[in-house]
């Protein structure tokens, strides 16, 4: 049985103020006894300490959206898996589509990353997702096949399940590039096929054991009024949430969605 697992990656938002108010507001609306759905909030870093204390009461657990792959180093502006476990992060968000496409990482990059956020404890939520053009070409299966095979590269079933909060160490979120921040949504049947997809290339390539276990979020354009019927879907085991993570009366209606 898979728990569902809401996320919010607030990007590059907030202020000091109104980010430890968001995650405040979220904290006193998913108290420990209601522990049926995972959620997680992935505030900018410098605000991570800050989000750690206002969550430290309630279930909702903590992300980063990016790290590097080293330890530590002359690697200037970077920060390494084991800074971010340092600050209580359970979760850290790689592969997203703006870190590929607008910030140039590439699978291999992605694959050093997870690798080493795995390896300091950390769970991972893996992104991958096709572009508009990519779907329009007939390419959404092997954009997603390559991106998987790329990200898990040289990681056992082992590697990649039993550890952050009694789940698995790995989640992927599925994220159709052409649906992030533009109000378009993937329709739940395109989230099922791509979901059912991944799981049958999880199955494939570590196990069915894996694939079975592991949680795969939908992200993009996720609201209060799609969160339903998307997470209704039998593969689509939560969501990755943007735009709507940043309020309160937005981003709690997905998680009561997801229960
Ligand atoms: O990480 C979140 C996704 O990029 C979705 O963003 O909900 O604003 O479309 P969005």
């Amino acid at each position: 049985m898979r728990r569902p697992f809401v996320a919010g990656n607030w990007k590059m938002n907030t202020t000091a103020a109104s980010g430890c108010e968001l995650a405040r507001a979220i904290a006193e609306a998913v108290p420990t006894s209601r522990d049926a759905v995972d959620v997680l909030v992935a505030p900018p870093l410098p605000y991570l300490d800050c989000v750690d204390d206002e969550l430290a009461k309630s279930a909702v657990m903590l992300g980063a959206q990016n790290c590097y792959h080293e330890k530590e180093g002359a690697f200037t502006g970077e920060v390494s898996p084991q800074m971010l476990a340092d600050l209580d992060v359970d979760y850290v968000i790689l592969g997203h589509s703006e870190r590929r496409h607008i910030l140039g990482e590439t699978d291999e990059d992605i694959n050093k990353k997870v690798t080493a956020a795995l390896a300091a404890g950390l769970g991972v939520i893996l992104c991958v997702g096709e572009t508009l053009e990519e779907r329009e070409a007939g390419q959404t299966n092997e954009v997603l096949a390559r991106q998987l095979s790329g990200g898990l590269k040289g990681l056992a079933a082992d590697q990649l399940a039993g550890g952050v909060g009694g789940n698995d160490d790995l989640v992927l979120a599925y994220e159709p590039v052409w649906a992030i921040g533009t109000g378009k949504t993937a329709t739940p049947e395109m989230a099922q096929e791509a979901h059912a997809f991944l799981r049958g290339k999880l199955a494939e390539g570590w196990g069915d054991d894996l694939a079975a276990a592991t949680r795969i979020q939908y992200g993009g354009s996720v609201k209060p009024a799609n969160a339903a019927e998307l997470l209704a879907q039998p593969d689509v085991d939560g969501a990755l949430v943007g735009g709507a993570s940043l309020s309160a009366e937005n981003f709690l209606p997905i998680v009561e969605a997801a229960f």
